[in-house]
């Protein structure tokens, strides 16, 4: 079993967008998949149709891990189940606190899953918070979408220093340039720049596709509605490279 955390510290650079179309194509690949909506705003969740469990105060990821197989849903994909966004989600930094081992609530929580699923993806709040560090601790691998720009490149240099300060291995961050325009010379040249600072930079790319935009409309992963679509070979392109990364 693989946890594969999509995460960046900034927001709007298409961690869900990569995060449900990865989830999907794992799942249609035939191996037994969960993907995990750790953000509040519940992007993912909505996308896979699944109403999120704002009213249920006794589930969700605060609680004991026993009862977090009860808040998994399944989708309408084969192989592919969600747990939702919950509502309390918004305050898990401030519940994980308050308890013993605060950076490894989330790895105790997702334990009793290891051998339920192929592989666990994380759609991860942009945030550089205790839930962030309890995702690096249960991620077997991060995987971070950098937009061509310098602020984001930034953003990304920030991340892998907290990393290393904090005694997680920088070889597990796998990094993909997303929403890309290959016709700016800014782009084309920052993607060079970062391929040349970093091994860690994987070949494929996601360029910027309203198929991509119209994820929100149709409520599914691009595979789904678009399935001939330069978007929807471009997520396969990635998940072939990030799967061939990761195998064992
Ligand atoms: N490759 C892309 N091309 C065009 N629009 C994109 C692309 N990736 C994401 N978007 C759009 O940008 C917005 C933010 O993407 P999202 O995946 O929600 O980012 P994050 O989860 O990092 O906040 C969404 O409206 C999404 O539809
Ligand atoms: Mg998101």
């Amino acid at each position: 079993m693989t946890t594969i955390a999509i995460y960046s510290n900034k927001g709007g650079v298409g961690k869900t967008a990569a995060a449900v179309n990865l989830a999907y194509l794992a799942a249609q690949s035939g191996a037994l998949t969960l993907l995990c909506d750790l953000d509040a705003q519940g992007s993912s969740t909505f996308y896979f149709r699944v109403r999120p469990g704002i009213k249920r105060k006794a589930r969700g990821l605060t609680k004991k891990s026993k009862q977090l197989g009860d808040s998994i849903k399944s989708t309408d994909f084969d192989s592919l189940d969600l747990l939702p966004a919950d509502f309390s989600h918004r305050n898990l930094d401030v519940a994980y606190a308050e308890k013993k081992n605060p950076t490894a609530r989330l790895t105790k929580t997702l334990e009793p899953l290891r051998g339920e699923y192929d592989h666990i993806l994380l759609d991860c709040p942009p945030t550089i918070n205790l839930l962030a560090e309890n995702v690096f601790a249960a991620a077997d691998v991060i995987v971070v979408p950098l937009i061509p720009t310098t602020l984001s490149l930034m953003a990304h240099r920030q991340l892998l220093d907290f990393l290393a300060a904090n005694g997680y291995k920088n070889s597990r961050v796998y990094a993909f340039f997303s929403m890309v325009d290959g016709r700016k010379k800014m782009h084309r040249e920052l993607i060079a720049q970062a391929r040349g600072d970093y091994e860690h930079v994987l070949d494929a790319a996601i360029p910027y596709l309203s198929h991509v935009e119209q994820m929100g409309v149709y409520r599914a992963p691009v595979g789904v509605f678009a399935a001939s679509s330069p978007a929807a070979a471009a997520y396969e392109q990635l998940w072939q490279e990030l799967h061939a990364a990761i195998a064992p």
